[in-house]
């Protein structure tokens, strides 16, 4: 055989083959439907298993006036796997011929092709929902979208499905007109929000439920939402933020007089506590009815340094649902909660003693700064330690073996502080750490400082009992300790 004979062969072998799959595979969309959505527009749609989607890539459309014309010379519009899609400037009265087919993953060249569909486009065009499974269910479900936001719509509904038989929902949404479709896969829940759209736009909505065996089913009717907000408060903004209150200021839907605002408000936080540790907290949500007259509320009785995510809708005179508008906003940091006082360990090398420090709850807010004030007996007064204001603190300054009367600082740590420190040891955060004077006692304690934008808040430790390099000074026994 020469080479030229052998590669007709295998031509001739390609070509049968390929005639083989395009034959065998037919394709059979189930309840494929056409439906008029305008007098120019019609909705083409019908239903596909999901669980193939792995291998359909999408769809060809092909349609037509004239059903004797070659397919190739028929109009086409090819889809992703969504088996939804719109043909504009149909013209009424006359009858379109349809057929569909699929792209799929692994065949090269044309995939399964469906038989022909006939439809006659009047305004009285057969609806997609007239079998007696989904005439029962539209006249119970419903769909309904609103505009959130310039930007974002709010899905919900009411189907009527199987709950053994479903596993979510698939909403479909494009501009209207278009054929291009975008969908977004939920669980089972009632609402959803559409986000990046396109502002002033009228956008088509329709909704699938995704069944157990992977089948889109329960397709609601399409509807029609501009994106421009006028069901929501509008402007909403937070103001007046404390660390324990907020206030909410809004301006009235454009739609509708409210009977009432239903405000919302929940919040998580997440901090460091005074072990060391990570909490995670979440607050329950917080449901507030305010009148409808009313363009601004406080929040009050909230947590400090905590985000809130709070939601704001108008109820209508009928009470019927609208959607929420949402914000979030920290409240403002506070003074850390109280510590634990500082502990004696034991005198190290005799001239230096080890004190463990405590650590402040972050509960409230980022601490900044630690610092470490030694606060030398006098024979006067016991003083609280928060008489001595750390401006004053920071600006004693004493030349290495004076004889020191008052408090000073004598070291500071920035956010992190560690669970030791050597007093009259190395020195920390720019500040002296004196040697302490054997015949003197000593007290010690910790201030936590919290930098807020409106000022730096502290809390104190408890003293420390006295300290002392002569033992017999000391109240408790001291461990001996050697530094490794
Ligand atoms: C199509 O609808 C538009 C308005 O929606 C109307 O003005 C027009 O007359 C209609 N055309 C036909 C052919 O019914
Ligand atoms: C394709 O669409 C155009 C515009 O709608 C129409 O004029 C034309 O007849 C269509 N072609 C076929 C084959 O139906
Ligand atoms: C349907 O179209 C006919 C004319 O073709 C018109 O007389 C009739 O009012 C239309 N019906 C509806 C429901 O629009
Ligand atoms: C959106 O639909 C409304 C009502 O059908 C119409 O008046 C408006 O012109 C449409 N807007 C756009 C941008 O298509
Ligand atoms: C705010 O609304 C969203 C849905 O739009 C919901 O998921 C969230 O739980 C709501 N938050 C509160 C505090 O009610």
């Amino acid at each position: 055989m020469t080479y030229l004979l052998k590669a007709v062969l295998c031509v001739i072998i390609l070509v049968v083959k390929s005639r083989t799959i395009e034959d065998s595979l037919i394709y059979t969309p189930k309840n494929f439907c056409v439906r008029l959505t305008t007098n120019k527009t019609a909705l083409i749609q019908w239903v596909e298993p999901v669980t193939i989607r792995t291998e359909i890539m999408g769809y060809t459309l092909y349609y037509t006036r004239d059903a004797e014309l070659p397919l190739k010379e028929w109009n086409s519009t090819t889809i992703g796997n969504s088996p939804l899609t719109t043909i504009r400037d149909i013209e009424l009265g006359q009858v379109y011929s349809f057929r569909v087919q699929v792209r799929s993953l692994g065949l090269d060249g044309p995939g399964p092709l469906s038989d022909l569909y006939h439809f006659k486009m009047s305004n009285r065009s057969r609806s997609c929902y007239d079998h007696p499974k989904t005439l029962q269910i539209k006249t119970l479900n419903f769909l309904r979208a609103s505009a959130t936001s310039h930007k974002s719509v709010e899905v919900w509904w009411n189907l009527m499905y199987d709950p053994h038989h479903v596993t979510g929902f698939q909403i479909f949404y494009g501009l209207e007109g278009s054929n291009n479709w975008k969908y977004k896969l939920v669980g089972l829940t009632q609402s959803a929000e559409l986000t990046g759209l396109e502002e002033g736009a009228n956008y088509t909505i329709t909704i699938a439920a995704v069944t157990i065996s992977g089948m889109l089913d329960y397709y609601s009717q399409e509807i029609t939402v501009k994106v421009q907000p006028e069901d929501v408060p509008l402007n909403l903004k937070v103001s007046d933020i404390r660390p324990d209150s907020m206030i909410l200021e809004w301006s009235p839907p454009t739609r509708f007089y409210p009977v009432k605002y239903k405000i919302a408000y929940d919040a998580v936080k997440d901090f460091i506590d005074s072990t060391g540790i990570r909490q995670h907290f979440r607050y329950e949500t917080t449901e507030e009815y305010v009148d409808g007259g009313i363009k601004a509320y406080a929040l009050r009785n909230l947590m400090p340094y905590t985000n809130y995510n709070i939601n704001i809708s108008a109820i209508p005179i009928d009470y019927s649902y609208r959607p929420a508008v949402k914000i979030t906003a920290r409240t403002d940091m506070a003074a850390p909660n109280p510590m634990t006082k500082p502990d004696i360990f034991g005198v190290i090398n005799g001239d230096n003693i080890q004190i463990l420090l405590p650590k402040a709850s972050e509960e409230y807010g980022p601490v900044s700064y630690y610092y470490v004030v030694v606060v030398p007996e006098t024979p006067y007064v016991d003083l609280p330690s928060k008489i001595f204001s750390t401006e004053e603190l920071l600006e004693n300054e004493w030349e290495e073996g004076e004889d020191i009367n008052t408090p000073y600082i004598t070291a500071k740590f920035s956010g992190k502080i560690p669970y030791a420190f050597i007093l009259g040891g190395p020195d920390h955060g720019g500040f002296k750490n004196h040697k302490l004077n054997s015949k003197k006692r000593y007290r010690v304690f910790l201030r936590a400082v919290v930098i807020t934008p409106n000022g730096d808040l502290f809390t104190d430790s408890p003293y420390s009992d006295y300290i002392s390099l002569d033992s017999n000074k000391m109240k408790t026994k001291l461990q001996p300790f050697n530094v490794i």
